[in-house]
């Protein structure tokens, strides 16, 4: 389908909360995430909100594959996560380096939930229901949170953990 340009910090679009998705197995929804795979795809992030290609509507998709590339992460199943509803587990909050694809080139340490249930529907309105851990939480902690209009250095608590990618891990190819 296409690639889209992802909006950037600082468009209004991305700090307004998203709308539910009423239809499912739509020619809409279905072009839609095909746009939101092909953006994600093409710019090396690891998760993509509907809002950040201009859509306000409840839509996020994610995954990870390990691979040379990124050695360092773990695996996240490819995931479309449409209308989701996330529940933490534990109190226990843990920080880590998060990037995101509408904050190009920086990075910053954020806190969260170290285990969280989510709900949700697939493309079709299939149900998804799932516990999760590790950065698969954090993962679809970060994208929920654009659907809220929230962005990752909304969350960040000490703003010495935050900077520019290319300072902070040199030579390094990291994910958005
Ligand atoms: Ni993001």
């Amino acid at each position: 389908m296409a690639i889209k340009p992802v909006l950037k910090m600082g468009d209004a679009r991305l700090l307004q909360v998203a709308e539910r998705v009423e239809k499912f197995d739509t020619y809409e929804l279905k072009n839609l995430i095909q746009d939101m795979h092909d953006t994600m795809e093409a710019k090396d992030g690891a998760g993509l909100a509907a809002p950040q290609i201009g859509v306000g509507l409840q839509v996020v998709i994610f995954g990870v594959e390990k691979n040379s590339r990124y050695p360092n992460v773990e695996d996240v199943p490819y995931t479309v996560l449409i209308n989701p509803v996330l529940k933490p587990l534990t109190q226990g909050m843990e920080e880590d380096w998060e990037g995101c694809l509408s904050v190009p080139g920086m990075r910053g340490m954020v806190p969260r939930f170290s285990r969280v249930s989510y709900q949700g529907f697939d493309q079709h309105g299939k149900s998804i229901d799932r516990n999760v851990d590790g950065f698969h939480a954090r993962v679809v902690q970060h994208e929920c949170d654009h659907l809220q209009g929230i962005l990752y250095p909304m969350r960040i608590t000490n703003f010495r953990t935050f900077g520019y990618t290319e300072v902070l891990f040199p030579g390094q190819k990291l994910m958005e």
